[in-house]
């Protein structure tokens, strides 16, 4: 256990090898990625077919040289209290109280609007739901079959190469892979999410750790993603030993209703592309609308703030990207005064959706034949983000931003909720204009979430640890 920013961490390059490389890239040179979810059935299998693969973990020390694929391995608190007493015994008291509860429990899925009585409840989930909890009859044997102790993250260059990968990890490991636990992602063309929007633009970064640096205002301090560092605030929270160069994962699948999400936007009067755009806050090309009003610009720039928005005629206040980051808002902070930011790490899964579903105008450019694909896309109907993003903090970051930002009262924005990312239903999105503002109405959310855990990305000498 360490309460101050120990010796340890003052020579900060020495530690870049024990930091998992999701931690400073979102591999986008690997448009192919699993993610395979694992239940140990043997504990004692477990580790000995996992030290087999420890040498295929990627870190950020190698992140440079020539590799054409890149793994990564997260475990929830079962999993670390499965494979190891004494890990488990020294979490027990310093692991965050969220990682250990995990993400369905009854005060989880309020705060993160996966609520009982809707289709993100986790009785619907295809993983990660909590059984004991769902269990009505206390005499019923509880069958644990969603539960998940590891997240394997693979990534390729080529589908080929994904496939022979998986196969001989699902040969090598010996634990039992969970009903609906393998997610396949391939990334859709232009880096776009379902909906047609590119994703992947805003991101916090970390001077020395980071491979891409971005402007002032994004740089977080180490702390905020990796744990046992200086956080925005000169803090060091309290973790066990055994955190040290860790950090925590958070995934959530996502489902995406991509003809729902358009067909909301074709009215008679009115572009649906510029409606669309409004409620993102960035147009499909990336261009933020704050900036650019009238029409996408092609430019992905991320320097740039809502002062000179103060109303949002340009950029809804309510828009997806201005709440979940409102930058420079007046009561909020940006850049190392923010405690609110996540590194995302998502990629879309699924089949891209069919180009009928997309207005005319998009068309072309989310063929369904994604660019990279091989596969016939049409087949699979269920799509979406595989939602996942690092942080140091839980409450304060992820959860803060899922429920006050995605799912919260922004403003005067009464009983509205972001527009694409909450999966709750809401009636009108507000659209500021001039002399008046117009209220759009709204039909049934265009997400759902379907599964979702938390994990903890061990270090290299802690995975060691883990497996001894
Ligand atoms: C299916 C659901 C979602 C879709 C389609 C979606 C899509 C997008 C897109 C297109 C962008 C703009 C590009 C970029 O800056 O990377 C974006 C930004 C962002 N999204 Fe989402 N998102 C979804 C869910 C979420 C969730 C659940 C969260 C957090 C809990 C989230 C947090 C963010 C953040 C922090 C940004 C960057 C905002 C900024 O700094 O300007 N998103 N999202």
């Amino acid at each position: 256990m360490y309460n101050s920013l120990d010796e340890r961490s003052s020579g900060i390059s020495g530690q870049l090898g024990e930091i998992q490389g999701i931690v400073s890239s979102g591999y986008g040179a690997f448009r192919f990625m699993s993610c395979l979810l694992f239940q140990f059935k043997s504990p004692k299998k477990a580790r000995r077919s996992l030290k087999k693969v420890l040498n295929q973990v990627s870190f950020n020390d190698e992140l440079t040289q020539k590799s054409d694929r890149r793994l990564n391995l997260a475990f929830s608190w079962k999993g670390l209290c499965l494979l190891n007493d004494a890990v488990a015994n020294e979490g027990e008291e310093l692991f965050k109280r969220e990682f250990k509860e995990g993400m369905d429990t009854e005060y989880r899925r309020k705060l993160l609007g996966d609520l009982d009585d809707t289709p993100s409840s986790p009785r619907e989930w295809l993983w990660g739901r909590n059984e004991k909890l769902w269990c009505q009859n206390e005499k019923q044997v509880v069958d644990e079959k969603q539960e998940v102790h590891l997240a394997v993250l693979v990534y390729e260059g080529s589908e080929e190469k994904r496939e022979t990968r998986v196969k001989e990890l699902l040969e090598t490991l010996e634990m039992e892979l969970v009903d609906r636990g393998r997610i396949d992602s391939q990334e859709l063309k232009q880096h776009k999410e379902h909906f047609g929007f590119r994703d992947g633009i805003s991101q916090p970064w970390m001077k020395g750790l980071s491979v891409t640096e971005g402007s002032a205002a994004d740089e977080v301090a180490w702390g905020e993603v990796v744990l046992g560092y200086q956080d925005n605030t000169q803090t060091v929270e309290r973790h066990p030993e055994i955190a040290f160069n860790g950090s925590y994962l958070v995934i959530r699948q996502i489902e995406q209703d991509v003809k729902r999400f358009w067909d909301s936007f074709s009215t008679p009067e009115g572009d649906p592309v510029k409606l669309a755009a409004k409620q993102m806050g960035r147009w499909p090309d990336g261009t933020p609308v704050t900036l650019e009003p009238d029409a996408a610009k092609g430019s992905v720039t991320n320097d740039f703030d809502y002062k000179h928005d103060p109303h949002g005629i340009n950029c809804p206040v309510g828009s997806h990207v201005r709440r979940c980051n409102p930058r420079t808002a007046p009561g909020r902070n940006s850049g190392k005064k923010n405690r609110h930011r996540i590194l995302r790490r998502g990629r879309a899964y699924g089949a891209a959706a069919p180009a009928e579903y997309f207005p005319p105008q998009l068309r072309s450019e989310v063929s369904q034949k994604a660019e990279v694909s091989q596969k016939d896309h049409t087949q699979d109907e269920s799509r979406g983000l595989l939602f996942m993003c690092l942080n140091a903090n839980f409450e304060r970051q992820f959860e803060f931003m899922q429920r006050n930002w995605i799912n919260g009262l922004m403003g005067t924005l009464a009983g509205e909720l972001d527009p694409v990312a909450s999966q709750l239903n809401f009636e009108t999105f507000t659209l500021p204009d001039k002399p008046f503002r117009k209220r759009c109405p709204r039909g049934d959310a265009y997400v759902k979430t379907v599964g979702g855990g938390y994990f903890f990305l061990p270090s290299r000498s802690a995975m060691r640890k883990i497996l001894d």
